[in-house]
């Protein structure tokens, strides 16, 4: 296998040190703005080197970002080369594109590390939905803010500090306000739930808030509750569509996704027959991502095409099914907010339950009248 490598930073870097221990796969062209000497003898000026190079046979895109990975994997799927990609943000957006371009040249398309890092997440989910109904899925899908989170609960780690450590460690994305404000989680949820349920969801429509404005006192107020404050994707089915948002959430002592620590993720499903199946292991950093880069290579060289599916129907989230108690943490109390409370503590209060889109629609309001506003769902 000849390989075109698109992107040679954190997890190009990775993916080019891993492949150089495993006979039978060669990075032979690097297309990077920047280069060193572990590559520079391989460098190549652009997409054009790798599209006509006849010996390359598979491209990995690990750049970022939509535009230009978007215009250089589909000229390389059009020149008959595979394409692996850990790139969420590509394939939250052009998810049916991608799946169309590699049936129509018959080529290979693999994104296993785009949602999980280290975890054959995506993998076991085209994988259950063969023989299974997929009803929910939910998880911690991002590294960056749960070692934010864990830190923060465990050490009294101040948000800003730790924040810089999760970049130097190489987890955080290249604008570290996709991972603090949920959008990383938002493009892997939209993955996760376009595979589960055949669908095509359009990013923005699924409601999303981060933890930009957490503080040690939402930390310690959810102590005080007897919760652990985490960031968390949630997706369903119901009976006229799905569901699916992005938001902090106090879990109670009794899930295990309150235990999960440091940069790891826990992604779950529900399958109608399997029940409750978890999936824990490294979300973030440059040797568990490369890793799920190479075993995508390792697939395509047993004769795997793509896991997706073919029946990508658009749908657009109804938000208004799923129901809970919120705890929402203001200096400025609303006549809307007082209806909406069922208990009132010393600088926050907990909702009755209100639906995700009645909660979203009205932080989105709050936020212009209060920008330190916070909230955070409150599971049964
Ligand atoms: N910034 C991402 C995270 C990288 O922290 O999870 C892995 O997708």
């Amino acid at each position: 296998m000849k390989i075109g490598l698109l992107g040679h930073g954190t997890i190009g870097g990775g993916v080019d040190q891993i492949i150089g221990g495993i006979e039978g796969m060669e990075v032979k062209s690097v297309v990077s703005l920047e280069v060193d000497d572990s590559f520079r003898d391989r460098h190549v000026n652009g997409i054009d080197d790798i599209v006509n190079d006849p010996e390359i046979d598979t491209v990995v895109e690990v750049m970022g970002g939509v535009e230009p990975a978007f215009t250089f994997v589909s000229k390389a799927m059009k020149a008959g080369k595979n394409l692996v990609t850990a790139n969420k943000a590509l394939v939250a957006a052009h998810y049916e594109d991608l799946i169309r371009l590699s049936e129509e040249n018959g080529v290979s398309f693999r994104a296993t590390a785009s949602a999980g890092g280290s975890i054959p997440w995506l993998v076991n989910l085209s994988r259950a939905k063969r023989a299974d109904t997929i009803l929910e899925l939910a998880g911690i899908m991002n590294g960056t803010t749960n070692f934010i989170l864990s830190k923060m609960k465990n050490e009294g780690a101040d948000f800003d500090e730790t924040l810089r450590e999760a970049q130097a460690l190489g987890f955080a994305e290249a604008d570290p306000s996709a991972d603090i404000d949920g959008a990383d989680i938002r493009r892997k949820l939209n993955i996760s739930a376009n595979i589960a349920y055949d669908v095509q969801i359009p990013e923005d429509s699924i409601d999303t808030f981060g933890i930009r404005n957490v503080t040690s006192q939402d930390i310690r107020n959810a102590a005080a509750l007897g919760r652990t404050l985490k960031l968390a994707g949630f997706s369903g089915k119901t009976e006229d569509g799905i569901f699916a948002y992005v938001e902090p959430v106090l879990l109670p002592s009794e899930d295990v996704m309150a235990y999960i620590p440091s940069n790891y993720n826990l992604i779950r499903y529900r399958g109608a027959y399997a029940g409750i199946q978890s999936y824990v292991g490294e979300g973030a950093g440059r040797y568990p991502t490369a890793y799920n880069v190479v075993e995508d290579l390792f697939d395509i060289l047993a004769g795997e095409k793509h896991f997706y599916t073919v029946t990508a129907v658009p749908a657009v989230p109804d938000n208004t099914a799923p129901v809970h108690r919120y705890y929402v943490r203001t200096s400025v109390i609303t006549p809307g907010l007082l209806e909406m409370a069922e208990d009132r503590q010393d600088g926050y209060v907990i909702t009755k339950p209100v639906s995700v889109r009645g909660m979203h629609s009205f932080i989105r309001e709050q936020l212009i009248r209060d920008p330190a506003a916070f909230i955070a769902g409150i599971p049964d």
